[in-house]
């Protein structure tokens, strides 16, 4: 075994973190028990390991990159988001970063697809009046949602799960899919997923979307990007999905649209300062909300782990890993 000092910040599923023990590709720590990582831990590791394999949820100080500059070589992250590693500075102080796409596409689309049903068809809110034994009983006028089949999903981000997200609403719900993205998407990939129709911008998307459902990546590039002005093109009464990054979206606006009437409902996954959130969510019974758990089903987080893993055995082999975040 090598004497390379690898950490994993946070608990992976036991048979991922067996499975990177078994490579024996160094000295590892598991970091246990499970919470944040603290901002001086960041900046012992950076000091003292030469691997670390961090995780959507840590808070990685800005100066922890100029620290682990000649000592950190690759962060193999857990996770396909990576908007919480500062990749610029990664690369100035020479270390590499992956991710883990692809293993997660299904399960995070399978999570959108429930969020956007249960907002529609109001099943939290069912479901709590029933535990709370408040159900008067069957009644014409009880607790009337929205239809989702053969309505309109607008999608933002056509990536692999808003192609995913695109397949299910299509195939399973016969739901008309139209599509924003930067990249001009070739014609055969819309039409194997859900003959998707590309629009010019996110406002043309909302102003047909029954749904808006968001599935670009976090960052800078999309901060707040739904906005009070995509709100105020959407169709009134239309319902929000977001299983994406919690900073695309402008709570605020969220807010003010929910008050208006211009969203009937919303259904999260993923809020700004997880898992602090905005107390005002509280107030809303038409919001579903999920603890950002997209990713989360047994063989997925297995999955994720195993992914970290070859990219990480690949750079350590000198190959360059299949996940590189460039
Ligand atoms: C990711 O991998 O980026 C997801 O958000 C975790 O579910």
């Amino acid at each position: 075994m090598s004497d390379m000092k690898i950490l994993v910040t946070r608990a992976w599923p036991k048979e991922a973190e067996d499975h990177l023990v078994a490579q024996g590709l160094g000295d590892v720590t598991l970091r246990h028990p499970d919470s944040p990582m603290s901002k001086d831990e960041f900046m012992a590791a950076a000091e003292e390991c030469d691997v670390i394999m961090p995780t959507v949820s840590d808070k990685i100080p800005p100066e922890f990159y100029p620290a682990a500059s000649g000592k950190v070589k690759i962060m193999a992250n857990y996770g396909v988001g990576f908007n919480h590693i500062d990749i610029d500075a990664a690369r100035e102080n020479g270390i590499a970063v992956t991710n883990t796409p692809e293993v997660l596409t299904d399960c995070t689309a399978d999570l959108a697809m429930g969020l956007m049903l249960t907002a529609a068809r109001r099943i939290g809110e069912g479901e709590r009046e029933t535990r709370a034994g408040d159900w008067a009983g069957w009644r014409p006028t009880h607790m009337i949602g929205k239809k989702v089949t053969g309505a309109t999903i607008g999608i933002v981000g056509f990536g692999r799960i808003g192609q995913a997200m695109a397949r299910r609403a299509h195939y399973g719900f016969g739901m008309r899919v139209v599509f924003q993205d930067a990249w001009q998407v070739p014609d055969d990939i819309k039409a194997q997923n859900g003959n998707a129709e590309q629009l010019g911008s996110i406002a043309e998307v909302a102003a047909q979307a029954d749904f808006l459902s968001l599935h670009m990546p976090g960052g800078a590039d999309t901060y707040k990007m739904i906005n009070a002005d995509v709100f105020n093109a959407l169709k009134p009464g239309a319902i929000l999905v977001n299983s994406a990054r919690g900073d695309v979206v402008d709570e605020d606006a969220l807010f003010d649209a929910l008050d208006s009437g211009q969203l009937s409902a919303a259904g999260l996954d993923v809020f700004h300062n997880e898992p602090a959130l905005d107390p005002r969510f509280m107030n809303y019974g038409n919001i579903v909300l999920a603890p950002h758990l997209g990713s989360a089903t047994d063989g997925t987080r297995v999955g994720m782990g195993y992914r970290a893993i070859e990219n990480l055995k690949a750079f350590l082999s000198g190959d360059t890993p299949g996940d590189l975040v460039t």
